[in-house]
């Protein structure tokens, strides 16, 4: 067995809603092993998002244990989670949150300026190559495709070379030709940059893109 980077150990989460408790997800485990390319496939309103959102550190279980790189971050404070979050964990949101007054380079270079470096230039033009995007890094997003904006939110991911890349519908607004595309870079990113890469999708030949596929239905993962 490769390398544990990710552990998710029976996670549960529910929401509250006046007096209706929604149940999202119940003992939801995962193991994420270095190189791994993993599918999570839902309906809307499965927990897709829900799910990423407590892998990344970005929410909080009700319940549950979450090890990223070996380190429990459960009791973590703030400080110490944004120091794992920027080192270990890339994210690509469903809805991408682009600047919009700002190019796809300097987008890119967000999380580079976070992290207080700011020689990371070259960085982001190596994987604007790699990403078939070099000739766009001065467009705003605005006048980017849907297929190239996904494509920057994938590069602003990676920029801190993340042991693990969470994408979240990264394909939801793409058009079939784009969505292949976009999986077919992914997949190079995985094998050229030893990437581990979490994605959800609704769309079955997405699913089917990864070395392990998963369903989440009513708050359970199914292999
Ligand atoms: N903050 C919240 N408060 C209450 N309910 C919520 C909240 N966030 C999400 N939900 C509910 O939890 C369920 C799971 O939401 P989630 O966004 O994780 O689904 P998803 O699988 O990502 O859906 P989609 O494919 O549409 O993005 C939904 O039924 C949603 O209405
Ligand atoms: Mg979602």
């Amino acid at each position: 067995m490769g390398e544990i980077v990710l552990q998710a150990t029976k996670i549960c989460k529910s929401y509250t809603n006046g007096n209706h408790q929604l149940s999202v997800l119940e003992n939801f485990s995962l193991s994420v092993e270095k190189n791994d390319i993993i599918t999570i496939m839902g309906q809307s309103g499965s927990g897709k998002s829900t799910a990423l959102n407590i892998l990344g550190t970005l929410d909080q279980p009700d319940s549950g244990s979450l090890e990223i790189s070996g380190t429990r971050v459960n009791n973590l404070d703030e400080m110490h989670l944004s120091e794992i979050r920027n080192r270990d964990i890339g994210f690509v949101f469903q809805f991408h949150h682009l600047l919009p007054e700002f190019s796809a380079l300097e987008n890119a270079l967000v999380p580079a300026w976070i992290s207080g470096n700011q020689e990371k230039k070259n960085d982001a033009l190596i994987l604007f190559e790699t990403m078939g995007l070099l000739d766009r890094v001065d467009h705003l997003p605005s006048q980017l495709s849907g297929g190239e904006r996904s494509r920057v939110a994938v590069i602003r991911a990676l920029m801190n070379q993340p042991k693990i890349l969470l994408a979240d519908e990264p394909t939801g607004n793409l058009d079939e030709k784009n969505a292949i595309k976009l999986i077919d870079l992914l997949g190079k990113i995985n094998r050229d940059f030893d990437q581990s890469i979490v994605l959800t999708t609704h769309n079955p030949d997405v699913a089917a893109f990864g070395h392990k596929q998963f369903k989440l239905e009513n708050g359970f993962l199914y292999e």
